[in-house]
């Protein structure tokens, strides 16, 4: 029997399209460089060679969570131990750290049965987290071996744990890789300490590293910590995709199931979503459900366009407001009537009737949030792509913010 055509062409249950944090995307568009690099530095390392593993910054939505996910896939096939951390607000790192390389330690033994040095690291970790203060009790059974990572200084103390765990991987002829996410939310100093400690292990050539993501915030490292960092790692900015990536991300996923772009519509698309991933995949998605046949045209991007739009409101930009008070607000807001971004901090306080000075603890706490960044001295730009727009449908007049 002949099947419905519309329902076949336009099935929602088939939608390939995956706004959401982290989500895998259909069509992992744009980023071959970043994982060839990074298979390439797992693969070295593995070798006892040095190996430049990635920190990936940039806006939110951009696919850097991702990519972490997809690194951790390559680390897989190369036979890597991984483990993710992701950071909170808090910007808590070192018992997160330490449950990570317990979570590693745990299954190398489950896997390799290694027993004894195994217990030995196990010790290590244990020494180092009993410091801490809200540290993990690990492995109540195991006594903590002093004397490696349990000095009080945080730079030294890891190091003593990336070389001890880096030790029993090379010994098992394996290597480790720990993602970070949303590591702008940690401090300099720890920051700080957590390159140290892995330059240790990268001097002695152990196949032991980590890959990071975050905002455009992440901390700029200072002094011995910067020289260190500019070696060990390569820096790239994740951005929007550019040229035919844009279309290739959504005309792909929809071909795989039978369905068509019209290029009208496509270049709608592309165009509302300035190119951003998190947007291409929310904008792909409402088309594909109003879509009334197999080829989805310019009249169903036009319909869709209010409906997704609604949806990232209320969703991908709200959470980000949820947290801020009315001057914070209003700060936003007198950005987005300034400009897309980024503006000067002087134009926002003229523009609110206030002095720069009076209004620095706001832009600080905006920073502090990290929904802002200061891409240079005196400026200030959204961590969240067309995010002036979004305060501009949430608060229409600026007027009714004055005065806050
Ligand atoms: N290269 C890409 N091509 C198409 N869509 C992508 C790509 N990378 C990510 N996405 C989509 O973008 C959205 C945001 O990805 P995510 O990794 O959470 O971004 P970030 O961590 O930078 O905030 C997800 O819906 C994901 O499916
Ligand atoms: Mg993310």
């Amino acid at each position: 029997m002949e099947k419905n055509p519309i329902l076949r062409a336009v099935d929602a249950v088939r939608n390939p399209y995956s706004p959401g944090a982290g989500t895998r995307p259909p069509a992992l568009v744009g980023r071959d460089g970043e994982i060839e690099a990074m298979d390439i530095a797992l693969q070295r390392l593995l070798a006892g060679r040095y190996g430049r593993s990635l920190m990936l910054t940039g806006l939110r939505g951009v696919g850097k969570t991702v990519l972490l996910n997809e690194f951790e896939q390559l680390a897989e096939a190369r036979g890597y131990f991984h483990e993710h951390i992701e950071v909170s607000e808090d910007g808590e790192l070192p018992a997160r750290l330490a449950a990570a390389f317990r979570r590693v330690l745990l299954s190398m033994d489950a896997r390799r049965r290694i027993g004894e040095r195994v217990r030995r690291a196990l010790g290590v970790l244990k020494a180092f987290s009993v410091r801490l203060p809200d540290g993990p009790e690990i492995g109540i059974d195991i006594d903590a071996v002093l004397g490696s990572a349990d000095s009080g200084d945080l730079s030294m103390d890891l190091a003593g744990l990336f070389v001890e765990l880096g030790e029993v991987a090379r010994d098992n002829e394996t290597g480790v890789l720990i993602t970070i996410d949303e590591l702008h939310y940690v401090s300099l100093h720890t920051l700080e300490a957590l390159v140290m400690g892995l330059h240790r292990a990268s001097q002695l050539g152990l196949p032991i590293t980590i890959s990071g993501a975050g905002l455009p915030t992440l901390a700029t490292l200072t002094g011995e910590a910067k020289s260190y960092a500019e070696r060990m790692f390569n820096y790239p900015v994740i951005d929007s995709l550019a040229g035919d990536q844009p279309r290739e991300a959504l005309v792909v996923p929809a071909s795989d199931e039978g369905v068509t772009w019209a290029d009208d519509a496509v270049a709608l698309v592309v165009e509302v979503s300035k190119g951003y991933p998190y947007f291409l995949q929310e904008f792909g998605k409402q088309a594909w459900d109003l879509a009334g046949g197999p080829v989805i045209t310019l009249d169903d991007v036009e319909r869709s366009v209010p409906l997704a739009t609604a949806q990232l409101d209320d969703g991908f930009f709200r959470v980000r407001i949820g947290r801020t008070n009315d001057a914070e607000r209003a700060y936003l807001r007198a950005m987005a009537e300034v400009g897309p971004g980024p503006v000067r901090s002087a134009e926002v306080a003229q523009l609110l009737g206030k002095s720069a000075t009076s209004l620095g603890p706001t832009r600080d706490t905006l920073l502090k949030k990290s929904l802002c960044y200061a891409p240079r001295w005196g400026e200030i730009d959204f961590t969240v792509p067309l995010f002036d727009q979004f305060m501009k449908r949430w608060i229409p007049d600026l007027a009714t913010l004055r005065g806050n």
